[in-house]
């Protein structure tokens, strides 16, 4: 494997400046290439980032109009409609305030009664679509990129994956009661992320520290798989507390 050939560390003083720093990035890769193909996250990370973003499109600083977008997971059984699924998040917090055609959003569908089968189309599909230009991500406690947890292997592609308990707790956030946090999800493999031109990472707060600590220093291991990023040619991780 290639060593990296660009791995930038943004580090902020504030949630509001990462959201700005990745907004300018995503902003940038729009004005140079309209139909971009962009990678999305859900989670507490981005939500800043999709407001800025927001905001850019009212204010007349950026469009969507013939830009395509692939986000990273979704969960078993759930979609569009449900509070807790990617589906909405993504309508709540974007979609419904910008102007990507409806038929150029793209997440897992984690309704299909054949899942496998749902795992295939989706990967192809981002491979039809010429391949993600710009791929955003957050960093899980455990290092978990889009949903694949640790011992997830480097060259996986899109599939079901079940949920650590780890994971399931950081997320217990988003939902009423604990049993209604999924135990599976579906997610674009690790495989499938590396192949991304280019990543932005997001991590902020006190409990990311150890896991960008780890990004930076550790170990290049599937037992921590954002470990991975540091062969990818091409990434800028933007972190603070
Ligand atoms: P968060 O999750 O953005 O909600 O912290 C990131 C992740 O688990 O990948």
């Amino acid at each position: 494997m290639i060593k990296s050939k660009m791995f930038r560390w943004i580090e902020v003083n504030s949630y509001e400046q990462m959201s700005e720093i990745a907004a300018a990035i995503f902003t940038e890769q729009l004005a140079k290439k309209p139909d971009s193909v962009l990678g999305l996250a859900t989670g507490g990370s981005p939500l800043g980032f999709y407001k800025e973003m927001v905001r850019r499109h009212q204010a007349g600083e950026l469009s969507f109009a013939r830009a395509v977008t692939f986000n990273l997971d979704e969960y078993v059984g759930k979609g569009p409609g449900d509070a807790t699924s990617y589906h909405e998040f993504m309508h709540q917090n974007l979609f419904r305030h910008i102007d990507l055609p409806e038929t150029a959003r793209h997440l897992p569908n984690g309704l299909a009664e054949d899942l496998a089968a749902e795992c295939e189309r989706y990967e192809k599909l981002i491979e039809a679509s010429g391949g993600i230009d710009l791929q955003l991500l957050g960093i899980g406690v455990n290092g978990h990129i889009g949903f694949n947890e640790p011992g997830s292997r480097f060259d996986s592609r899109t599939r079901v994956i079940e949920l650590t308990e780890a994971t399931r707790k950081s997320n217990a956030r988003f939902f009423e009661k604990e049993e209604d946090i999924p135990a599976k999800a579906i997610t674009m493999g690790i495989g499938t992320i590396m192949s991304a031109r280019k990543i932005v990472l997001l991590a902020f707060g006190d409990n990311k520290t150890e896991a960008v600590k780890r990004l930076e220093n550790g170990a290049v291991t599937e037992e921590f798989p954002a470990s991975i990023l540091r062969k990818h040619p091409h990434v800028t991780v933007i972190y603070g507390k």
